[in-house]
This record gives C-alpha cells, structure tokens and sequence, in this order.
C-alpha cells in the first residue's frame, strides 16, 4: 500500500425529510448570505426548493437563486454565478440537486474567490481557495457530494476537464433518499452505472497488497448489483435508494482509493462522450467501460479474474485466465444493459466518423501529451481502437 493522507471533512447528514435542517447547516458552517443553485426545475416541481428556502428563511439567512445549470454544466453559467455572487457579497453555495449542480457551485464557489479566469483550475491549477459550498443531493451517481472534484464544460470546443482542490469539499451534504424516488428510470441506471466506474476505476490499479481497499470495493459493487435491479423494478423502494445513495458517496469520496494508484480512462474517454453529443455521463460509461476493460485486459490478466470471481461469482479457469477475466467484463456489460443502459455508440447517439475528432480532443486538448494516463497509459492508436470497439 502506498503512503496517503485522507482528509474529508464533508458533515453528512442522511435520511428522511433532513432537507428541513439546511438553514441549521448553513448557519453552522457560517453562511448568511447564500447563493442557492440548482438546475432545470426537477427541485421546482417535487417542492424541494420551496422546502429548502423555507428552512433558510427560518433561520434569518438572506438567499440569492441561480437555476438552470444543464446535464453536464457549461461555463457561461458559472461565469454568471461568479458575478452573482460579487455583486451580492454571497458568503455560501448551496447547490440543490444533481452532481452538474454541485460541480457547478463548486467552479462558482472557486471563481468568486479568484482573480483570475475560473478555467484555469479546469487547466490543471489546484483550488486552493473557495467560497463554502453546501449540498442538498437528489440523484446517487457522481459522488460530488462527498468528492473535491468539478466537472465543466467550456462551451468554446466543448471541452469537458475537471478541477480538484479540498477549498470545495462540501462542508455538509444532505442525502436523503426519498428525493432520489422521482428520477426517470434512465437516470437512476445512469447513476448506478457511475457509481459502478467509480469503483471500477480504483479497483484497477497497479499497486500491489491493497487488500483492504479491494475488499470494500468488492462490497460495494456486490451491493450496487444487489440494489440496482431491485431499484429499477420498484422506483419507490425507499431502502434500496437509501443503500445506493450511501454507496454512491462511499465509491467517490476515496475511502476505497487511498493508497493504491487508480485507473481514469475510462472516464477520460467517456468525458470526450457527453461533452460531444451532450449524453447522460453514466449512458456513455456503460458503453465505455466494457470496450476499456476489453482492450487493456492483458495488461493485468488476473486483476480482472479476481474480479470476475469475487465481484460476478464467476468460476476461476486456472488453466485459462483470461476466460475468467472476460466472463466477468461480459458479465458487467449484460448487468448494465439488464438496468437499460446503452450499449454502443448508436444507443448513445455516438457516430463513428467522430472518432478522430475525440481522440484529438481526449489526447491532445487542453495540453495534454497525446496519450492519456492510468491503469495504463494509452497513446492515440489505443484510444481510436478502443472507440472503434464501442461502435
Ligand atoms: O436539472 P434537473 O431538472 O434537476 O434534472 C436533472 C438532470 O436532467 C435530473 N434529476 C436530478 N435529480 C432528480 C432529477 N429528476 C427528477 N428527480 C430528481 N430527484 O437528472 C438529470 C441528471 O442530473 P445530473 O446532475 O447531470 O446527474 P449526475 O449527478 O449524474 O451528474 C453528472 C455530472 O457529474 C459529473 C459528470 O461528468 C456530469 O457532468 N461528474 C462529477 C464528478 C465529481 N464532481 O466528483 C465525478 C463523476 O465521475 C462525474 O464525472
Ligand atoms: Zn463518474
């Protein structure tokens, strides 16, 4: 195991109706003049706006609104959420809604603070400074609500690149899994299937002896397949949202990722996905993770034969490995096609003579070297062939 320092501080608070203590939160994590933000009206129509604003106001804190934040959040917003908060002398980011919403605070919470251009920390600069930033949660997939990560979209080449930094931690984030029973069943497969790559991503690494790290990993894959269909078939299984919800906090805030190197790719070939054809982020690593998986295999042919064995109950072929190793990739495919996931790129709304531009995009823009790296580093060719085996 590698050496490590684990700091997450995020106050969590899990359960039904806690949207009620949002005001009591702010307040204790010193916010009074809030900027709430949220996104294309789901909060409006279910009242958890209303309810959150209600609990504001009970305890005399000032509130500006800033909704409209898109799947896979844009910059233009945020610069807007910048100026808001200046002109207002906002003090405190509540985002209300899904992980765009919070990676949108986050970005406004770090620009408002910063002279300069926000972009710079989606450029590689770490966040070292931002304004607080609270949670409401209503959908279990990213994991920004325990992660000190941000996802934005820069509308100019429709580059998607994430930022990271502790300043944007949310100080607190309420789950309740109640909020998460009005999510069309496509959403809620989408979160699942992210979930699953968060855990897939630190599952594949190159450090040896983690076992303590594989094991939870393990667990909270085996609870995602467990839960997952169980969710689909009854939306209003309140236990079973409760279960997905504390796991998808679990898969992203790195308590299963210390210590170990971690993958990335597939995420970093996904991200090419919905910034290009604007695709739910979990549909677009449903058609990627199998084909990534696939491709680099060899690579570590008995990592994923521990997988297949312990995650997938497959049987180990000692004579034969590899077998193994592909029985459980082929075994996670049918599981997110089973949740009604897509399963290549015309299911997705992916074109196949795009590829070349989002090999450009994923291995040379915003400067990178022209490969990318993690659980192996993979150059242009390797990228191409890997999007090819998704058509
Ligand atoms: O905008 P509204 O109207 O709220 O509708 C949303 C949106 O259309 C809807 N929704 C959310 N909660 C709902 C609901 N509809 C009904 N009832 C509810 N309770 O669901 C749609 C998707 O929401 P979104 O926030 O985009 O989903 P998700 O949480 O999957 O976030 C995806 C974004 O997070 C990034 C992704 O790349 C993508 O941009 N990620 C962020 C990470 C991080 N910050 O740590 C890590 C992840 O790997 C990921 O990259
Ligand atoms: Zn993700």
């Amino acid at each position: 195991m590698n050496n490590f320092m684990f700091y997450s501080p995020t106050c969590f608070v899990f359960g039904k109706d806690t949207e009620n203590q949002a005001g009591a939160l702010v307040k204790r994590f010193g916010g009074s003049r809030v900027l709430i933000h949220y996104g294309g009206g789901s909060v409006v129509r279910s009242g958890l706006l209303d309810r959150v604003k209600a609990s504001l106001k009970a305890e005399g804190i000032a509130f500006a609104e800033l909704g409209g934040v898109k799947p896979n959040p844009r910059s233009g917003l945020v610069y807007e959420g910048i100026r808001l908060c200046r002109d207002e002398k906002i003090d405190f980011v509540l985002a209300v809604g899904g992980g765009s919403v919070i990676d949108s605070s986050k970005a406004i919470a770090a620009g408002a603070v910063y002279d300069g251009d926000f972009w710079d920390f989606y450029s590689g600069k770490r966040i070292e400074n931002a304004l607080p930033v609270g949670t409401v949660l209503t959908i279990a997939a990213a994991g920004s609500e325990g992660s000190p990560d941000s996802v934005i979209t820069r509308e100019e080449g429709m580059l998607k690149r994430g930022a990271s930094g502790d300043a944007i931690r949310p100080r607190f984030s309420i789950l309740n899994p109640a909020l998460t029973q009005t999510l069309p069943p496509f959403q809620t497969a989408a979160g699942i299937t992210d979930i699953m790559a968060h855990l897939y991503e630190r599952y594949l690494t190159n450090t040896k002896e983690v076992e303590v790290t594989d094991r939870l990993i393990e667990a909270l894959l085996l609870t995602m397949i467990h839960e997952g269909p169980r969710v689909i078939a009854d939306p209003d299984n309140y236990e079973a949202r409760a279960n997905i919800m504390w796991a998808g906090m679990m898969a992203h805030n790195n308590s299963c990722g210390v210590g170990r190197s971690q993958d990335w790719n597939s995420h970093n070939i996904e991200h090419e996905l919905s910034a290009l054809y604007d695709c739910a982020h979990g549909a677009g690593l449903a058609v990627t993770m199998p084909a990534v998986f696939t491709y680099v295999m060899k690579h570590d042919v008995m990592r994923f034969a521990q997988a297949a064995v312990r995650i997938w109950g497959c049987q180990m072929d000692f004579a034969h490995p590899e077998a193994t190793a592909l029985a459980g990739i082929e075994a996670l495919r049918a599981f997110l096609i089973s949740i009604g996931m897509p399963k290549n790129f015309a299911e997705l709304g992916a074109k196949e003579e795009d590829i070349p531009r989002l090999v450009e995009t994923l291995c040379r823009g915003n400067g990178r070297p022209g490969s990318i790296s993690g659980f192996v580093t993979l150059n242009e060719d390797d990228c191409a062939a890997i999007y090819r085996m998704m058509v």
